[in-house]
Protein backbone atom coordinates (compact mmCIF):
# COMPACT_ATOMS: atom_id res chain seq x y z
CA UNK A 1 0.00 0.00 0.00
CA UNK A 2 2.49 2.22 1.01
CA UNK A 3 4.18 1.61 -2.26
CA UNK A 4 1.14 2.55 -4.35
CA UNK A 5 1.16 5.55 -2.21
CA UNK A 6 4.87 6.54 -3.12
CA UNK A 7 4.46 5.41 -6.82
CA UNK A 8 1.31 7.82 -7.12
CA UNK A 9 3.33 11.29 -5.34
CA UNK A 10 5.75 10.10 -7.62
CA UNK A 11 3.51 10.35 -11.05
CA UNK A 12 1.60 13.77 -9.86
CA UNK A 13 5.10 14.69 -9.62
CA UNK A 14 6.30 13.88 -12.61
CA UNK A 15 2.88 15.39 -14.42
CA UNK A 16 3.67 18.24 -12.75
CA UNK A 17 7.31 19.27 -13.63
CA UNK A 18 9.07 17.80 -16.17
CA UNK A 19 11.63 15.32 -15.47
CA UNK A 20 14.22 15.80 -17.95
CA UNK A 21 17.15 13.67 -18.68
CA UNK A 22 19.36 16.01 -21.23
CA UNK A 23 21.12 12.74 -22.34
CA UNK A 24 18.28 11.93 -24.33
CA UNK A 25 18.49 14.97 -26.94
CA UNK A 26 22.13 16.36 -28.91
CA UNK A 27 23.92 18.40 -26.25
CA UNK A 28 24.32 21.61 -26.46
CA UNK A 29 27.50 22.39 -27.96
CA UNK A 30 30.11 24.49 -29.41
CA UNK A 31 29.90 26.06 -33.60
CA UNK A 32 31.80 23.51 -35.37
CA UNK A 33 34.22 25.01 -37.83
CA UNK A 34 33.13 25.60 -41.24
CA UNK A 35 34.95 25.94 -44.28
CA UNK A 36 35.94 29.21 -45.38
CA UNK A 37 33.82 30.85 -48.42
CA UNK A 38 35.20 31.92 -51.54
CA UNK A 39 36.26 35.95 -50.47
CA UNK A 40 35.61 37.29 -53.82
CA UNK A 41 32.15 35.84 -53.93
CA UNK A 42 31.37 36.90 -50.34
CA UNK A 43 32.31 40.30 -51.55
CA UNK A 44 29.60 40.31 -54.68
CA UNK A 45 27.19 38.55 -51.71
CA UNK A 46 27.84 41.71 -49.32
CA UNK A 47 26.98 43.92 -52.11
CA UNK A 48 23.87 42.26 -53.77
CA UNK A 49 22.34 41.64 -50.07
CA UNK A 50 22.37 45.62 -49.34
CA UNK A 51 21.09 46.58 -52.93
CA UNK A 52 17.74 47.34 -53.19
CA UNK A 53 17.65 46.35 -57.25
CA UNK A 54 16.68 42.79 -56.08
CA UNK A 55 13.51 44.07 -55.11
CA UNK A 56 10.94 44.53 -57.77
CA UNK A 57 10.68 48.64 -56.94
CA UNK A 58 14.50 48.74 -55.87
CA UNK A 59 12.50 50.13 -52.36
CA UNK A 60 13.87 47.28 -50.51
CA UNK A 61 16.89 45.03 -49.51
CA UNK A 62 17.90 42.31 -48.18
CA UNK A 63 19.26 44.97 -45.13
CA UNK A 64 16.19 46.97 -44.92
CA UNK A 65 14.10 43.72 -42.73
CA UNK A 66 17.50 41.80 -41.95
CA UNK A 67 19.51 44.53 -40.85
CA UNK A 68 23.01 44.35 -40.05
CA UNK A 69 23.35 47.17 -37.00
CA UNK A 70 20.45 45.51 -35.58
CA UNK A 71 21.36 41.39 -34.97
CA UNK A 72 20.01 40.97 -38.89
CA UNK A 73 16.81 41.51 -37.87
CA UNK A 74 14.76 44.43 -37.48
CA UNK A 75 13.81 45.82 -33.75
CA UNK A 76 10.02 45.90 -34.44
CA UNK A 77 7.51 42.66 -33.83
CA UNK A 78 6.65 42.55 -37.10
CA UNK A 79 7.94 42.44 -40.21
CA UNK A 80 8.32 44.87 -43.10
CA UNK A 81 6.73 44.27 -46.14
CA UNK A 82 7.01 44.92 -49.96
CA UNK A 83 5.48 48.36 -50.50
CA UNK A 84 1.89 48.05 -50.52
CA UNK A 85 1.68 44.97 -47.91
CA UNK A 86 2.84 44.86 -44.65
CA UNK A 87 4.06 41.35 -42.84
CA UNK A 88 2.38 39.26 -40.06
CA UNK A 89 5.56 38.29 -38.73
CA UNK A 90 8.78 38.66 -37.13
CA UNK A 91 12.00 38.69 -39.42
CA UNK A 92 14.25 36.12 -38.01
CA UNK A 93 17.86 36.90 -37.43
CA UNK A 94 20.43 35.84 -40.36
CA UNK A 95 23.30 35.07 -37.60
CA UNK A 96 24.38 31.74 -37.76
CA UNK A 97 21.77 30.81 -40.43
CA UNK A 98 24.19 28.83 -42.12
CA UNK A 99 24.19 26.46 -39.41
CA UNK A 100 20.59 25.62 -39.44
CA UNK A 101 20.60 23.01 -41.92
CA UNK A 102 16.77 22.69 -42.82
CA UNK A 103 13.34 23.63 -41.63
CA UNK A 104 13.65 27.38 -43.30
CA UNK A 105 10.88 29.77 -42.17
CA UNK A 106 8.96 30.34 -38.64
CA UNK A 107 6.44 27.36 -39.84
CA UNK A 108 9.49 25.65 -41.73
CA UNK A 109 8.14 25.39 -45.09
CA UNK A 110 11.68 24.95 -47.06
CA UNK A 111 14.39 22.81 -46.86
CA UNK A 112 16.89 25.28 -48.22
CA UNK A 113 18.76 27.81 -47.89
CA UNK A 114 19.00 28.62 -51.83
CA UNK A 115 15.06 27.81 -51.71
CA UNK A 116 14.37 30.40 -49.26
CA UNK A 117 16.53 32.72 -50.40
CA UNK A 118 14.43 31.98 -53.96
CA UNK A 119 11.14 32.60 -52.36
CA UNK A 120 12.23 36.11 -49.98
CA UNK A 121 13.08 37.52 -53.34
CA UNK A 122 10.35 36.01 -55.47
CA UNK A 123 7.02 36.85 -53.05
CA UNK A 124 4.67 39.51 -53.43
CA UNK A 125 5.14 40.21 -49.59
CA UNK A 126 8.83 40.41 -49.64
CA UNK A 127 10.52 41.42 -52.47
CA UNK A 128 8.40 40.72 -55.62
CA UNK A 129 10.99 40.17 -57.84
CA UNK A 130 11.06 38.13 -61.23
CA UNK A 131 14.30 36.02 -60.84
CA UNK A 132 15.35 37.22 -64.80
CA UNK A 133 14.43 40.93 -64.17
CA UNK A 134 16.95 40.33 -61.31
CA UNK A 135 19.44 38.89 -63.29
CA UNK A 136 18.88 41.26 -66.09
CA UNK A 137 19.22 44.48 -64.15
CA UNK A 138 22.70 43.27 -62.34
CA UNK A 139 24.04 42.05 -66.37
CA UNK A 140 23.32 45.73 -66.98
CA UNK A 141 26.10 46.63 -64.38
CA UNK A 142 29.36 46.55 -65.26
CA UNK A 143 31.29 46.57 -61.58
CA UNK A 144 28.44 43.90 -60.59
CA UNK A 145 29.52 42.22 -63.99
CA UNK A 146 32.84 42.50 -63.45
CA UNK A 147 32.73 41.36 -59.59
CA UNK A 148 30.76 37.98 -60.90
CA UNK A 149 33.88 37.37 -62.92
CA UNK A 150 36.05 37.63 -60.43
CA UNK A 151 34.49 35.39 -58.35
CA UNK A 152 32.74 32.91 -60.35
CA UNK A 153 35.45 33.13 -63.79
CA UNK A 154 36.89 30.12 -63.11
CA UNK A 155 33.63 27.59 -62.15
CA UNK A 156 30.94 26.10 -63.62
CA UNK A 157 27.99 27.65 -61.65
CA UNK A 158 25.54 25.44 -64.61
CA UNK A 159 25.90 29.09 -66.67
CA UNK A 160 26.53 28.73 -70.62
CA UNK A 161 29.88 30.83 -69.81
CA UNK A 162 32.15 30.90 -66.57
CA UNK A 163 31.51 34.06 -64.35
CA UNK A 164 28.47 34.64 -66.28
CA UNK A 165 25.54 36.87 -63.12
CA UNK A 166 22.67 34.49 -63.18
CA UNK A 167 20.26 34.49 -60.59
CA UNK A 168 21.37 31.24 -59.22
CA UNK A 169 24.84 32.84 -59.27
CA UNK A 170 23.52 35.79 -57.53
CA UNK A 171 21.54 33.81 -54.39
CA UNK A 172 24.66 31.21 -53.99
CA UNK A 173 26.98 34.71 -53.48
CA UNK A 174 24.10 36.00 -50.87
CA UNK A 175 24.56 32.51 -49.11
CA UNK A 176 28.53 32.75 -49.47
CA UNK A 177 28.07 36.11 -47.63
CA UNK A 178 25.76 34.96 -45.19
CA UNK A 179 28.82 32.49 -44.29
CA UNK A 180 30.57 35.17 -42.95
CA UNK A 181 27.85 35.89 -40.29
CA UNK A 182 28.55 33.59 -37.43
CA UNK A 183 29.11 34.09 -34.26
CA UNK A 184 32.38 35.51 -32.89
CA UNK A 185 33.54 34.95 -28.96
CA UNK A 186 30.89 33.57 -27.90
CA UNK A 187 31.32 32.86 -23.95
CA UNK A 188 29.78 29.69 -24.01
CA UNK A 189 31.71 28.40 -27.02
CA UNK A 190 35.08 29.08 -25.58
CA UNK A 191 34.18 27.24 -22.39
CA UNK A 192 34.06 30.60 -20.52
CA UNK A 193 30.94 31.05 -18.25
CA UNK A 194 30.36 32.40 -14.98
CA UNK A 195 29.38 30.42 -12.07
CA UNK A 196 25.60 31.79 -12.46
CA UNK A 197 25.56 31.27 -15.66
CA UNK A 198 26.48 27.70 -14.92
CA UNK A 199 24.39 27.71 -12.80
CA UNK A 200 22.12 28.40 -15.59
CA UNK A 201 23.08 25.98 -17.81
CA UNK A 202 22.40 22.86 -15.26
CA UNK A 203 18.71 24.61 -15.08
CA UNK A 204 18.81 24.61 -19.11
CA UNK A 205 19.50 21.45 -19.29
CA UNK A 206 17.61 20.53 -16.16
CA UNK A 207 14.50 21.56 -14.10
CA UNK A 208 14.11 24.29 -16.51
CA UNK A 209 14.13 21.34 -19.62
CA UNK A 210 14.98 24.15 -22.57
CA UNK A 211 17.04 21.42 -23.88
CA UNK A 212 14.12 19.65 -24.83
CA UNK A 213 14.06 21.24 -27.68
CA UNK A 214 16.61 24.13 -27.55
CA UNK A 215 19.60 21.55 -28.43
CA UNK A 216 22.31 20.82 -30.64
CA UNK A 217 25.01 23.71 -31.77
CA UNK A 218 22.44 25.56 -33.23
CA UNK A 219 20.45 25.28 -29.75
CA UNK A 220 17.30 24.41 -31.92
CA UNK A 221 15.84 20.51 -32.63
CA UNK A 222 14.59 22.49 -35.93
CA UNK A 223 11.19 20.92 -35.32
CA UNK A 224 7.66 22.39 -34.90
CA UNK A 225 6.48 23.00 -31.34
CA UNK A 226 2.91 24.43 -30.11
CA UNK A 227 4.15 26.57 -26.47
CA UNK A 228 0.87 28.65 -26.23
CA UNK A 229 2.80 32.32 -27.76
CA UNK A 230 -0.26 34.27 -27.50
CA UNK A 231 -1.51 36.18 -30.80
CA UNK A 232 -0.09 39.30 -31.86
CA UNK A 233 -3.59 41.25 -32.72
CA UNK A 234 -2.13 43.90 -34.36
CA UNK A 235 -2.37 41.18 -37.37
CA UNK A 236 -5.81 40.57 -37.14
CA UNK A 237 -6.75 44.98 -36.11
CA UNK A 238 -4.29 45.89 -39.39
CA UNK A 239 -6.18 45.42 -43.07
CA UNK A 240 -2.90 45.45 -44.82
CA UNK A 241 -1.60 42.95 -42.64
CA UNK A 242 -4.13 40.65 -42.45
CA UNK A 243 -4.53 40.62 -46.08
CA UNK A 244 -1.20 39.80 -46.71
CA UNK A 245 -1.36 36.75 -43.95
CA UNK A 246 -5.01 35.55 -46.08
CA UNK A 247 -2.89 35.91 -49.08
CA UNK A 248 -0.06 33.52 -47.92
CA UNK A 249 -2.89 30.82 -46.52
CA UNK A 250 -4.27 30.86 -49.89
CA UNK A 251 -0.90 30.62 -51.90
CA UNK A 252 -0.15 27.94 -49.49
CA UNK A 253 -3.89 26.19 -48.88
CA UNK A 254 -5.14 26.42 -46.16
CA UNK A 255 -8.90 26.27 -45.68
CA UNK A 256 -11.37 28.11 -43.86
CA UNK A 257 -8.48 31.10 -44.24
CA UNK A 258 -11.54 34.09 -43.93
CA UNK A 259 -12.26 32.78 -40.41
CA UNK A 260 -8.93 32.21 -38.66
CA UNK A 261 -7.56 34.46 -36.11
CA UNK A 262 -4.41 33.24 -35.35
CA UNK A 263 -1.35 32.16 -37.11
CA UNK A 264 -1.67 28.48 -37.68
CA UNK A 265 2.07 28.06 -37.90
CA UNK A 266 3.47 24.46 -39.20
CA UNK A 267 -0.34 23.82 -40.09
CA UNK A 268 -0.16 25.59 -43.17
CA UNK A 269 2.64 22.82 -44.34
CA UNK A 270 1.27 20.11 -42.91
CA UNK A 271 -2.41 20.62 -42.88
CA UNK A 272 -3.01 18.11 -39.94
CA UNK A 273 -5.38 20.08 -37.18
CA UNK A 274 -2.72 18.85 -34.31
CA UNK A 275 0.00 21.05 -36.05
CA UNK A 276 -1.90 24.42 -34.88
CA UNK A 277 -0.41 26.85 -33.74
CA UNK A 278 3.43 25.09 -33.79
CA UNK A 279 6.43 26.79 -34.93
CA UNK A 280 9.78 25.89 -35.71
CA UNK A 281 11.87 26.11 -32.79
CA UNK A 282 14.13 29.09 -33.10
CA UNK A 283 18.18 29.30 -32.22
CA UNK A 284 18.73 30.84 -29.02
CA UNK A 285 22.26 32.66 -30.20
CA UNK A 286 23.03 36.37 -30.32
CA UNK A 287 19.46 36.85 -28.48
CA UNK A 288 21.53 39.83 -27.17
CA UNK A 289 20.65 41.81 -30.61
CA UNK A 290 17.76 40.14 -31.42
CA UNK A 291 14.67 41.31 -29.46
CA UNK A 292 11.91 41.46 -29.59
CA UNK A 293 10.98 37.58 -29.63
CA UNK A 294 9.19 34.66 -31.01
CA UNK A 295 7.29 34.11 -34.43
CA UNK A 296 5.40 37.65 -33.92
CA UNK A 297 7.63 39.52 -31.65
CA UNK A 298 5.01 39.19 -28.67
CA UNK A 299 7.64 39.33 -26.22
CA UNK A 300 9.93 42.37 -25.60
CA UNK A 301 13.08 41.02 -23.31
CA UNK A 302 14.06 37.66 -22.32
CA UNK A 303 12.70 38.21 -18.94
CA UNK A 304 9.39 38.26 -20.78
CA UNK A 305 10.15 34.97 -22.42
CA UNK A 306 11.94 33.29 -18.97
CA UNK A 307 8.24 34.38 -17.45
CA UNK A 308 6.31 32.68 -20.11
CA UNK A 309 7.95 29.52 -19.50
CA UNK A 310 7.90 29.23 -16.08
CA UNK A 311 4.33 29.71 -15.84
CA UNK A 312 4.18 26.64 -18.50
CA UNK A 313 3.53 28.83 -21.62
CA UNK A 314 0.64 30.49 -23.10
CA UNK A 315 -3.17 29.61 -23.54
CA UNK A 316 -4.65 27.14 -26.34
CA UNK A 317 -7.31 24.73 -26.53
CA UNK A 318 -6.51 21.08 -25.17
CA UNK A 319 -4.55 19.26 -25.86
CA UNK A 320 -2.58 21.38 -28.30
CA UNK A 321 0.56 22.46 -26.26
CA UNK A 322 3.29 20.56 -26.27
CA UNK A 323 3.58 18.28 -23.85
CA UNK A 324 7.02 19.59 -22.16
CA UNK A 325 5.52 22.74 -21.67
CA UNK A 326 5.18 23.13 -17.77
CA UNK A 327 5.20 25.64 -14.94
CA UNK A 328 8.74 25.53 -13.81
CA UNK A 329 8.77 26.55 -10.41
CA UNK A 330 12.13 28.50 -11.03
CA UNK A 331 12.65 31.07 -7.82
CA UNK A 332 13.76 34.57 -8.78
CA UNK A 333 17.35 33.97 -8.77
CA UNK A 334 16.88 30.90 -10.75
CA UNK A 335 15.69 32.80 -13.25
CA UNK A 336 18.42 35.49 -13.61
CA UNK A 337 20.67 32.33 -13.33
CA UNK A 338 18.96 31.18 -16.69
CA UNK A 339 18.51 34.67 -18.66
CA UNK A 340 22.80 35.01 -17.54
CA UNK A 341 23.69 31.55 -19.29
CA UNK A 342 20.89 32.64 -22.42
CA UNK A 343 23.25 36.11 -22.54
CA UNK A 344 26.43 34.34 -22.71
CA UNK A 345 25.69 32.56 -26.15
CA UNK A 346 25.87 35.89 -27.84
CA UNK A 347 29.38 36.98 -29.06
CA UNK A 348 31.23 39.97 -30.40
CA UNK A 349 29.08 42.48 -32.21
CA UNK A 350 28.90 41.56 -35.75
CA UNK A 351 28.51 44.43 -38.02
CA UNK A 352 29.23 44.60 -41.82
CA UNK A 353 31.14 48.10 -43.27
CA UNK A 354 28.09 48.89 -46.09
CA UNK A 355 29.74 48.35 -49.61
CA UNK A 356 30.42 51.74 -50.91
CA UNK A 357 29.18 53.16 -53.93
CA UNK A 358 25.86 50.74 -54.74
CA UNK A 359 24.30 52.38 -57.46
CA UNK A 360 20.70 51.81 -57.69
CA UNK A 361 20.16 54.85 -60.51
CA UNK A 362 21.32 52.68 -63.75
CA UNK A 363 20.99 53.60 -68.03
CA UNK A 364 19.81 50.39 -69.76
CA UNK A 365 21.83 49.18 -72.29
CA UNK A 366 20.30 49.33 -75.96
CA UNK A 367 19.45 46.42 -77.36
CA UNK A 368 20.81 44.44 -74.33
CA UNK A 369 19.99 41.19 -75.84
CA UNK A 370 22.66 41.74 -78.45
CA UNK A 371 25.26 42.81 -75.98
CA UNK A 372 28.14 40.16 -74.48
CA UNK A 373 28.38 41.03 -70.99
C1 LIG B 1 10.27 42.66 -46.45
C2 LIG B 1 11.09 42.12 -45.41
C3 LIG B 1 12.11 41.08 -45.81
C4 LIG B 1 13.03 41.15 -46.84
C5 LIG B 1 13.23 42.27 -47.84
C6 LIG B 1 13.81 39.93 -46.76
N1 LIG B 1 13.36 39.16 -45.71
FE1 LIG B 1 14.11 37.35 -45.17
N2 LIG B 1 12.59 37.13 -43.86
C7 LIG B 1 11.62 38.06 -43.57
C8 LIG B 1 10.60 37.47 -42.73
C9 LIG B 1 9.37 38.17 -42.17
C10 LIG B 1 10.97 36.12 -42.55
C11 LIG B 1 10.17 35.04 -41.80
C12 LIG B 1 9.21 34.46 -42.81
C13 LIG B 1 8.30 33.40 -42.29
O1 LIG B 1 8.59 32.77 -41.30
O2 LIG B 1 7.25 33.19 -42.89
C14 LIG B 1 12.24 35.95 -43.26
C15 LIG B 1 12.96 34.74 -43.29
C16 LIG B 1 14.20 34.60 -43.89
C17 LIG B 1 15.03 33.42 -43.81
C18 LIG B 1 14.71 32.17 -43.00
C19 LIG B 1 15.25 32.34 -41.59
C20 LIG B 1 14.98 31.19 -40.65
O3 LIG B 1 15.43 31.26 -39.50
O4 LIG B 1 14.32 30.22 -41.05
C21 LIG B 1 16.16 33.67 -44.54
C22 LIG B 1 17.34 32.74 -44.75
C23 LIG B 1 16.02 35.00 -45.09
N3 LIG B 1 14.83 35.54 -44.68
C24 LIG B 1 16.96 35.62 -45.90
C25 LIG B 1 16.71 36.77 -46.63
C26 LIG B 1 17.57 37.29 -47.70
C27 LIG B 1 18.91 36.72 -48.09
C28 LIG B 1 16.94 38.38 -48.21
C29 LIG B 1 17.33 39.18 -49.44
C30 LIG B 1 17.39 38.40 -50.67
C31 LIG B 1 15.72 38.58 -47.44
N4 LIG B 1 15.60 37.57 -46.50
C32 LIG B 1 14.83 39.63 -47.63
C33 LIG B 1 11.59 39.36 -44.03
C34 LIG B 1 12.32 39.81 -45.12
C1 LIG C 1 8.45 22.36 -26.35
C2 LIG C 1 9.65 22.87 -26.96
C3 LIG C 1 10.34 24.03 -26.27
C4 LIG C 1 10.80 24.10 -24.98
C5 LIG C 1 10.73 23.06 -23.91
C6 LIG C 1 11.42 25.42 -24.86
N1 LIG C 1 11.31 26.11 -26.03
FE1 LIG C 1 11.93 28.00 -26.36
N2 LIG C 1 10.99 28.00 -28.16
C7 LIG C 1 10.34 26.92 -28.71
C8 LIG C 1 9.61 27.35 -29.88
C9 LIG C 1 8.77 26.49 -30.79
C10 LIG C 1 9.82 28.74 -29.98
C11 LIG C 1 9.17 29.68 -31.01
C12 LIG C 1 7.74 29.89 -30.55
C13 LIG C 1 6.99 30.93 -31.35
O1 LIG C 1 7.59 31.79 -31.98
O2 LIG C 1 5.75 30.89 -31.30
C14 LIG C 1 10.71 29.12 -28.89
C15 LIG C 1 11.21 30.39 -28.69
C16 LIG C 1 12.11 30.75 -27.69
C17 LIG C 1 12.77 32.02 -27.57
C18 LIG C 1 12.64 33.18 -28.55
C19 LIG C 1 13.77 33.18 -29.57
C20 LIG C 1 13.60 34.19 -30.66
O3 LIG C 1 14.59 34.47 -31.35
O4 LIG C 1 12.51 34.70 -30.88
C21 LIG C 1 13.55 31.97 -26.45
C22 LIG C 1 14.45 33.09 -25.92
C23 LIG C 1 13.37 30.66 -25.88
N3 LIG C 1 12.49 29.92 -26.66
C24 LIG C 1 13.99 30.22 -24.72
C25 LIG C 1 13.64 29.03 -24.08
C26 LIG C 1 14.04 28.71 -22.74
C27 LIG C 1 14.89 29.59 -21.85
C28 LIG C 1 13.47 27.50 -22.44
C29 LIG C 1 13.49 26.76 -21.13
C30 LIG C 1 12.90 27.48 -20.03
C31 LIG C 1 12.73 27.07 -23.61
N4 LIG C 1 12.86 28.02 -24.57
C32 LIG C 1 12.03 25.88 -23.71
C33 LIG C 1 10.35 25.63 -28.22
C34 LIG C 1 10.66 25.31 -26.92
Amino acid sequence: MKKVFVFLLFTIYCSLFTVVHAADYPDIAPLPERKAPNPKAVELGKALFFDARVSGDAALSCATCHNSEQGFTTRMPLSDAYPGSKHWRNAPTLLNIVYKGKTYGWDGRLDDLDDMLRDMITDSMNMNMDMQIMQERFKQDPKIVQMTKDAYGDKNMGTSQKGEMTHYVARNAIVQFLETLTSKNVPFDKGNLSPKAKDGMALFKGKAGCIQCHNGPYFSDNKPHNTGVPENQEVFKDPQRHFTYVAYMMFMGVDNRMNWRRDVGYYTISKDRKDVGKFITPTLRELKYTSPYMHNGMFATLDDVIEFYNMGGGEDRPGMKDTAMKPLGLSASEKEALKEFLLSLSGDPITIDMPKGVKVEYQPIPKWKEVKN
